[in-house]
Formats: C-alpha cells, sequence, structure tokens
C-alpha cells in the first residue's frame, strides 16, 4: 500500500460510529494537519504504534451505560498526547475517568446557547446559575478554556444528545454549559484533555473550526504540514519506493479519481506505467479526444487507446435490458483491459502492479483499515474484478488517503485541466444506460449531439451562479433517450419523431437527489436549441422526479 501518513504528524481520529466521522477528519485536514479514522475497538498500544500527535474522539449513537457500547482502551487517555472529544467522546473520557455520564431531562437537538465558565464571563453569576439549574453546591472552579480561546462568552453550537456529563473527573474544569446541559465543554490542562458536548466539526457551530484551530496550533502546537507541494512529494515518493522498476498498467476512464492516479504515478514513475483507454464508443462527445489529448501532450504515459468501439457495437446490438447492457459492457472492459497486458508481456515488458484510483471514503465505508492501515486495503469490490485464470496483479492505490475534494486539488495542482477535475460523475456503462432500449449507432449519434447542448448550457448556468453566489447548484445533468415517438410539427410538415428528456439534479453524494428547480429560461434555450439541432428529435421533456422514489439515472 502506498502511504503517504509515514511523513506527516497525523492526528487520529477515533471513530464511535459517528455521522460525522469523517467530517472531523476532513475538518483537521482542512488546518492543513493530516488526519485519519481509526476504529474504537484499537489498543492504545496500536494507536501508539502508529505515532499520532493528537488523538479526537468522535460522536457516536449509543449511550455509554448501554451493553454494548462502544468503549475506549484507558491507556489512550495516558499516551501523553492531546485528547479531543465530541459528544460521546466527551462522555466515554468522562466515564472512563470516573465522572459521571447521565440522562438529561430533555435533549438538544440543533442550534443551542452556551455560556463559557471563566474569569471573563463573570464567574460568580456562572456558578449561581449552575447551582440553580442543576444543584450543584460546589462546581469546580472555572477558567480560562484554551479550547474556546478568543470564541464569545455566549455563542451558538450545535448539539445532538440526551445523555450529557453530570460530574466531571476529577482535575477537569468545567469551560462552558447550556441550559440543559451541565457540562457543555470540560478539560484538564494539565493532561491535555479537552472535550465538547457539542460539535465543533459542522458549520451549524460557527466558532468551531476556530476551536478545532486552537486545539491543533495552541494546545498541540503543530504545524500546517499537509500542503499540496507535501502531499504530491510524499506520494510520489511513495509511488517510486513501492514500484521499483516494475511495471505498472491503469485503466483509465477520463473520470477524476482515474485521471490523477495517472497524473500522479506520470510524475513518479514516467513511462513505466502503461494507461490503458478502453474506447466503447459510449462516452460523451469529444471525450475520448479530450483524455488522448491530455495523456499523450501532457503527460509522460505509455498511453494505449484501444478502440473497441465496432465490438461493443455488436455485443449490444439489439440488447434492451438494462442490466444485461451494464455485464456486457463491463466483462467486455476486461477483456480489452487484460488483452493490452498480453501484449505488454509478449513484448517483454510485463506488468506487476494495477493501479486503481480508490479513493479514502472507500477505505473507510469497506472498513478495510481495521487496524489502523496495517490491514489488506484490499476492498471486496476489487475481488470482483474477473482476473483470468494465471494473471495476477498486486494493487496501488495512490489516493486511497485522500477525501474527493483533495483529490481533485491534487489534480489541479498537478496540471490537469478543469474539465477533468471537475468532471460531473458518469456512469462506467457510459451512454448506453441513457438509451431506454437497443443501442444503435443513430441512437448514439442523437443522444451524443443532444447531451453536449445540455452540458453546453448547463455548464454556462452553473458557472453563472458559481460567480454570482460561490455554488455550482446543478450536481450532475444529461440527455436522455427513450424508446418511443411522438408526432410533432415542424415548418408545415407533420414529425414523428423522438423525444429527448432532461435530467438535472441537486444533490451532493448521488445516494439521494432532487430535480433541479431550472430558470424557465434555461429550460427554454435547452429545448430549443435541441429541436433545432438536432436532427431526429421534436419534442424535450424535463424529469422532475427526484431520487428516491427516481434513480438519477434511468437504468
Ligand atoms: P443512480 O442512477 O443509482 O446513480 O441514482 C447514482 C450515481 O451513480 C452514477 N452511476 C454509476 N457510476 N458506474 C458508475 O461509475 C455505474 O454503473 C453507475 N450507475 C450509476 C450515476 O451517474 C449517479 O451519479
Amino acid at each position: 500500500m502506498a502511504t503517504v501518513s509515514s511523513a506527516n504528524p497525523t492526528v487520529l481520529v477515533v471513530d464511535f460510529g459517528a455521522q460525522y466521522g469523517q467530517l472531523i477528519a476532513r475538518r483537521v485536514r482542512d488546518l492543513g494537519v493530516y488526519s485519519e479514522i481509526v476504529p474504537c475497538d484499537m489498543t492504545a498500544q496500536e494507536m501508539a504504534a502508529l505515532h499520532p500527535v493528537a488523538i479526537i474522539l468522535s460522536g457516536g449513537p449509543a449511550s455509554v451505560y448501554a451493553e454494548d457500547a462502544p468503549s475506549l482502551d484507558p491507556g489512550v487517555l495516558e499516551l501523553g498526547v492531546p485528547v479531543l472529544g465530541f459528544c460521546y467522546g466527551q462522555q466515554i473520557m468522562a466515564k472512563v475517568l470516573g465522572g459521571t455520564v447521565g440522562h438529561t431531562d430533555k435533549g438538544e437537538y440543533g442550534p443551542v446557547e452556551i455560556t463559557r465558565v471563566d474569569g471573563r464571563c463573570g464567574q460568580l453569576i456562572v456558578d449561581e446559575l449552575r447551582r440553580e439549574h442543576f444543584a450543584v453546591d460546589e462546581p469546580p472552579v472555572g477558567e480560562t478554556s484554551l479550547l474556546l480561546g478568543e470564541t464569545p462568552c455566549q455563542q451558538v453550537v450545535w448539539m445532538s444528545h440526551r445523555d450529557a456529563v453530570i460530574q466531571v473527573p476529577d482535575g477537569f474544569a468545567i469551560t462552558s454549559f447550556t441550559d440543559g446541559c451541565p457540562v457543555a465543554s470540560m478539560e484538564c490542562t494539565d493532561r491535555r484533555l479537552y472535550a465538547t458536548q457539542f460539535h465543533p466539526e459542522v458549520r451549524h457551530t460557527p466558532y468551531g473550526q476556530q476551536m478545532l484551530s486552537n486545539f491543533l496550533f495552541d494546545i498541540c502546537g503543530l504545524e500546517r504540514t499537509w500542503t499540496m507541494d507535501s502531499i504530491i512529494q510524499d506520494s510520489v515518493e511513495a509511488i517510486r519506493e513501492q514500484v521499483g522498476d516494475s511495471r505498472v498498467i491503469l485503466g483509465l476512464s477520463g473520470g477524476v479519481d482515474s485521471s490523477v492516479v495517472a497524473a500522479l504515478c506520470s510524475k513518479a514513475i514516467g513511462d513505466q506505467l502503461t494507461c490503458v483507454f478502453v474506447n466503447h464508443g459510449l462516452l460523451r462527445k469529444g471525450e475520448p479526444e479530450e483524455v488522448e489529448e491530455v495523456f499523450t501532450k501532457q503527460f509522460d504515459v505509455d498511453f494505449v487507446h484501444v478502440h473497441a468501439e465496432e465490438r461493443y457495437a455488436e455485443l449490444l446490438a439489439g440488447v434492451t435490458d438494462p442490466e444485461q447492457k451494464r455485464r456486457i459492457i463491463g466483462t467486455q472492459f476486461w477483456n480489452e483491459f487484460f488483452a493490452v497486458a498480453e501484449d505488454l508481456v509478449e513484448d517483454g515488458r510485463p506488468v506487476k502492479y494495477l493501479a486503481q484510483g480508490t479513493i479514502y471514503p472507500d477505505i473507510i465505508e469497506s472498513g478495510a483499515r481495521k487496524t489502523g492501515g496495517k490491514a489488506s486495503t484490499i476492498k471486496s469490490h476489487h475481488n470482483l474484478i474477473p482476473f483470468p485464470d494465471g494473471v495476477h496483479f498486486d494493487l496501488i492505490e495512490p489516493l486511497d488517503h485522500f477525501f474527493k475534494d483533495e483529490v481533485r486539488a491534487l489534480g489541479t495542482a498537478l496540471g490537469l485541466p478543469d474539465h477533468i477535475v471537475h468532471r460531473q460523475p458518469f456512469p462506467g456503462p457510459g451512454l448506453a444506460i441513457r438509451i431506454i432500449g437497443d443501442v444503435t449507432p443513430e441512437k448514439l449519434e442523437i443522444l451524443k449531439n443532444a447531451d453536449a447542448i445540455v452540458r453546453e448550457e448547463l455548464d454556462a448556468y452553473n458557472q453563472e451562479q458559481f460567480e454570482a453566489c460561490g455554488e455550482r447548484p446543478v450536481w450532475q445533468y444529461f440527455a436522455v433517450l427513450p424508446d418511443v415517438r411522438s408526432v410533432g410539427v415542424m415548418g408545415d410538415e407533420r414529425t414523428y419523431q423522438r423525444p429527448i428528456i432532461l435530467r438535472a439534479v441537486e444533490s451532493s453524494d448521488a445516494m439521494t437527489a432532487d430535480w433541479a428547480k431550472l430558470p424557465y429560461e434555461v429550460l427554454a434555450r435547452v429545448s430549443s436549441r435541441i429541436v433545432a439541432e438536432v436532427p431526429g428529435i421534436n419534442r424535450v421533456a424535463y424529469d422532475i422526479t427526484s431520487k428516491p422514489p427516481a434513480t438519477i439515472e434511468w437504468e
């Protein structure tokens, strides 16, 4: 496994099943510090072996006193590195160190105002309030919170809890509270242990990023070492070390992940990398040419453009079932790919490694890094690759430490053009699953032309919105060609032609999506251009279904 972490001071995020676990690691990385997620059943000794410079305990859905509640090896709090806990992380820290956690009268969900407990906020008033609300006779003496730093005495934070710390462990000071939560945050500066009941990692806690920054830079004394330059340098060295003078093969799809792997490997090992671009004829208009241009002119790789358009057309002829189409396309990809690998062997250049664009969320979600980077990182889906008998590759996954937005930033830093780096998601089976019914050259031509217009108009709309308000509202947009015809009239003539369906959705992760509320002018322009410019189309319809119940693609 290529690893970049060893060179960087690492903050471990211990995952207690948090909804926001990945978010914590991302926020830390946003601040220029490398962070990795580890499971909560990892022992203190295993964590120590990873040489963390700090540890963050995430939230989680359980109650610390539940029978099967995830626990924490108490040794983690004795490692001598600063520890910060959020929500469940605060509760487990309190429990392990002898404090008390209990049910509050009513939970707090959403924005809540905290009051800081320190000299600047009037200790007496605060003590009174706490006595009144929580019947605590002798509240611990408050002091200036290192974690809250220069943030306001009263501020809104994001809460999501029913349980709360009722009694802090010995040596801890309460540093903030709310009307419903006696210990909204606590700390023991001598042991460098800090915790909050609220979630500083979410944007709804306006000073959350500042608190994280206070923790990383003031409390832990870290520096911003996770920068694009250091990432590229470390990745390149790791690839060189792993690969030596062996040969690497990569299936290049034109998508952002495989393109960034290609650019990175090109920088590391140059033409020891063979990129296999299987052109199934189902890509969008202009795409094969763009991919070839980038990886033959800009990067020093051995680029093999496999013209498989005719073979795919034959295999798909008359096939109407969506699943069968997908199977044919996927299987044929590997046939084409292995044929290139065999050619390389015959050419005296045998391939040892298969490079893949696996990214960090894939690794976390597959649970592959259960032992903190030492376990196999081979994901279950890799085993689904139908390697022919006797064929074996070792895997190289240079993006397996990166989140998607880091992959894009890496692509830009490596000089990949914007149209690749910001390419919207595109399914592996390509336009075949946007042509309902059988795929023919005529239908493909129609769809490519209509889709090019959709992309041109919506790229422009997204860009306009980005310039006006900093966001590209439409997440994915494309044309679909259904298997029906309808009557129309063009000039003075009756037509009996196909419609195009426009699909445009807002989403963040494709798990759910809503149809985009496009302005009428944009819809009108797309419609009139398609009907005027694409022969064979006499009607345009807009799909206004969300996911669920529909899916984003039509097949
Ligand atoms: P659905 O249609 O399931 O799609 O809502 C969700 C997201 O996944 C993309 N998609 C695919 N991506 N191979 C891929 O790499 C595929 O076979 C595939 N099928 C759907 C789709 O474009 C959407 O972004």
